[in-house]
């Protein structure tokens, strides 16, 4: 059975995009077979991975809107050994689009039903809000993880996000396991962000993962070059990060399996 990981945190910058593109990276080095889906209507992951607008005909929200199917939305991203579903702004248009539609919420989940099993892991990158697309998108998902830049803005949007995640879980719209918070852009030099990865320590114990994914340079300079850390500088620091964290998340998954 596929695994579905939506990757959340409704502040900004929080690394939600550069987290998604390199755990679909490290996953396919232990020979995964993996979809990443961009359900940001800013398009960053496309963005991220050298796509255009009009590289594809069709994309998510092609999809959703125009009930394309769904594995003719996908693209082999040949460089990452991985597929994708390309994003659209038109995506922002999601609440009115589904507006007469029975559960609205659970368009993405059914969306992705049809090719759920075709896939180890479908990770799904979602936008800095925590309006209805995010929502849709944890209702989608099996698992959740939350990026957390070590900044007080970002703890404040993530416990937003825990608040909302409860919520939906009480409706019974999602059946998602909040699997854990990734500590990124984490420099070890800057005295603010060890104490805010410190009060995560003391907060959240066992939902924290152990890896940290440190600031550095060349993930910018790989999001320039259009290009996965993993694919631009496999033996960096970040990229065995990233590995680190993909070796934690399925030790972690095992855990909530037993
Ligand atoms: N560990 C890191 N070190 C340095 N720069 C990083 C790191 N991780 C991400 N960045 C850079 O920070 C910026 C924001 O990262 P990213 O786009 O992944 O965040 P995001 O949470 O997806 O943002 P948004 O909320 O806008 O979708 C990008 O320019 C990216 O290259
Ligand atoms: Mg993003």
């Amino acid at each position: 059975m596929g695994k579905v990981i939506a990757i959340c945190n409704p502040k900004g910058g929080t690394a939600k995009t550069s987290t998604a593109v390199n755990l679909a990276c490290a996953f396919t080095t232990i020979n995964k077979k993996v979809l990443l889906v961009d359900f940001d209507p800013q398009r960053s992951a496309s963005v991220a991975l050298g796509y255009e607008y009009a590289d594809v005909e069709h994309n998510i929200a092609t999809c959703i809107f125009d009930n394309v199917p769904i594995d003719k939305c996908i693209t082999p991203y040949l460089k990452g050994g991985f597929d994708v579903v390309l994003s659209s702004d038109d995506l922002v248009a999601l609440p009115t689009e589904l507006k007469e539609r029975v559960n609205p919420h659970l368009a993405l989940y059914d969306t992705l039903k049809p090719i759920v099993d075709k896939y180890d892991y479908i990770i799904i990158d979602t936008p800095a809000t925590l309006n209805f697309i995010t929502q849709c998108a944890l209702c989608a998902c099996d698992y959740l993880l939350i990026t957390v830049s070590c900044d007080l803005f970002a703890i404040d949007s993530m416990y937003a996000l825990i608040d909302k995640y409860a919520s939906i879980k009480i409706e019974g719209l999602a059946h998602c396991n909040l699997v854990g918070i990734i500590r990124t852009l984490y420099d070890k030099d800057q005295p603010l962000s060890k104490a805010i990865s410190f009060e995560l320590e003391q907060s959240f114990k066992e939902l924290l993962f152990k890896t940290c994914i440190s600031y550095n340079q060349k993930i910018s300079e790989s999001s320039s070059a259009a290009c996965p850390i993993l694919i631009y500088d496999r033996t960096s620091t970040a990229s065995i990060e990233y590995l680190s964290l993909c070796g934690e998340f399925i030790k972690k998954i095992r855990k909530l399996a037993n």
